[in-house]
């Protein structure tokens, strides 16, 4: 178990605070379209604030390259953030993030204060773990607190490095994002189902064969189930396939045998000509897929065997979507799942990311037990990995 802000001396104390406020933004007007992130953040705060702490906050946003980019900074954040709070956010935009005017503010900062540094990213140093930089953020403060469960598996100056120059404990969101995703995986209420989607399959072969050791029933759906389709000697036609991966595939389909877990393909899928909303398109049997169609989405058959597995379940976590979701002539295997998830008795646990998005998207989000607002360190967690962001915080 590792130690909270429920468990050290705020009061008086300067709390250092990773949050991850790495936000979608309008590419034209850099407003904010999603504040998820802000507002998953807000408890910690509010509870540091309310026990005597003055919070210093940092995040990244966006990936800038080479240094300072205006265009990712977290002036907008500020603004919404103030909005959200409440109370006044001190921000100082620095190309350095901590020059003499942020020690200045830090060291003035009072109690029930919140002050917010510029994207951490703009030091190049960050993503490199850098030691000097890490230190540097940590001189601001008395403590590390981590609250960016979606950054917990970079190993960073800000997410992990810091962690060695202060006394370091986790936030709400990031204790509550570990508590489910742990007790899913690790210690779940059977049957436990685990639905797969999503295009690349490379990216989720470790998380499939982690889950195989834990799941009763592992659904794959999406644009990377047709590699598995392929890997069984269907013809696909113009499908999504990654060839270099058929025999892992077929590997996989062994495993699931010798473990008894029910592996679930699609039996039936949408096909259309072209990859676009408007193409003309039609329902085919897994088994007879037109050789010069692509497949984009599950059928009606396939839609009943997967809700059928997830009417017995007691515990579903899902990642990634049953086909191409953006395109709404191609959403409805994606909405159909949402829709059974939340019809659903079971503990539901949705991965951050583009299932997030879709649940979103249907409007069922609050239907759902637990919605991670990570996407990459949710999966690298289901793969059974160690986070940095996590690993490095007190015992
Ligand atoms: C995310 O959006 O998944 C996190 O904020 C991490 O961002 P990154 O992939 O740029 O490190």
């Amino acid at each position: 178990m590792k130690k909270t802000i429920r468990d050290i001396e705020l009061k008086g104390k300067k709390a250092v605070c990773r949050v991850d406020f790495n936000v979608p933004q309008d590419k034209e007007t850099g407003a904010i379209t999603d504040d998820t992130r802000i507002r998953a953040a807000v408890p910690t705060i509010e509870y540091l604030l309310r026990n005597g702490a003055a919070v210093i906050l940092m995040s990244h946003l966006g990936r800038p390259k080479d240094g300072p980019d205006m265009k990712y900074s977290l002036a907008p954040v500020a603004a919404r953030l103030e909005e959200i709070l409440g109370t006044p956010v001190r921000f100082i935009s620095s190309p350095v993030v901590v020059d003499d005017a942020v020690r200045k503010a830090a060291k003035e900062l009072k109690a029930g204060e919140v002050l917010l540094l510029e994207n951490v990213r703009f030091v190049p140093e960050e993503t490199k773990n850098g030691e000097a930089f890490a230190k540097e953020l940590a001189s601001l403060g008395d403590l590390f607190v981590n609250d960016a469960f979606g950054s917990a598996h970079r190993a960073h100056s800000s997410t992990a490095g810091i962690a060695a120059f202060l006394p370091a404990v986790s936030g709400f969101l990031m204790e509550k994002e570990v508590r489910f995703l742990g007790d899913a995986v690790e210690n779940p209420e059977r049957p436990f189902v685990a639905i797969l989607g999503g295009a690349k399959i490379g990216d989720k072969i470790p998380v499939i064969e982690n889950l195989l050791n834990k799941v009763d029933t592992l659904i794959v759906g999406g644009g990377m189930a047709f590699t598995f389709l392929k890997a069984k000697g269907y013809e696909i036609g113009k499908s999504l396939v990654d060839d270099e991966k058929i025999e892992l595939a077929k590997e996989l389909l062994a495993k699931a045998r010798e473990k008894n877990v029910r592996f679930l393909l699609p039996v039936d899928v949408v096909m259309a000509d072209e990859f676009a909303n408007d193409s003309p398109s039609a329902v085919y049997d897994a088994n007879a897929m037109d050789p010069n169609r692509m497949g984009l989405d599950i059928g009606p058959a396939t839609i009943r065997l997967f809700r059928g597995a997830l009417q017995e379940a007691k515990t579903v976590v899902w990642n990634g979507p049953m086909g191409v979701f953006e395109m709404d002539n191609f959403a409805k295997g994606t909405n159909k799942i949402a829709e059974a998830l939340a019809e659903s008795k079971a503990v539901t646990i949705i991965g951050g990311g583009d299932s997030a998005a879709a649940v979103k998207k249907a409007g069922l989000s609050d239907k759902m037990t637990h919605i991670s607002t990570g996407g990459g360190a949710s999966l690298e967690f289901l793969e059974g990995k160690g986070l940095p962001g996590v690993d490095c915080l007190m015992d």
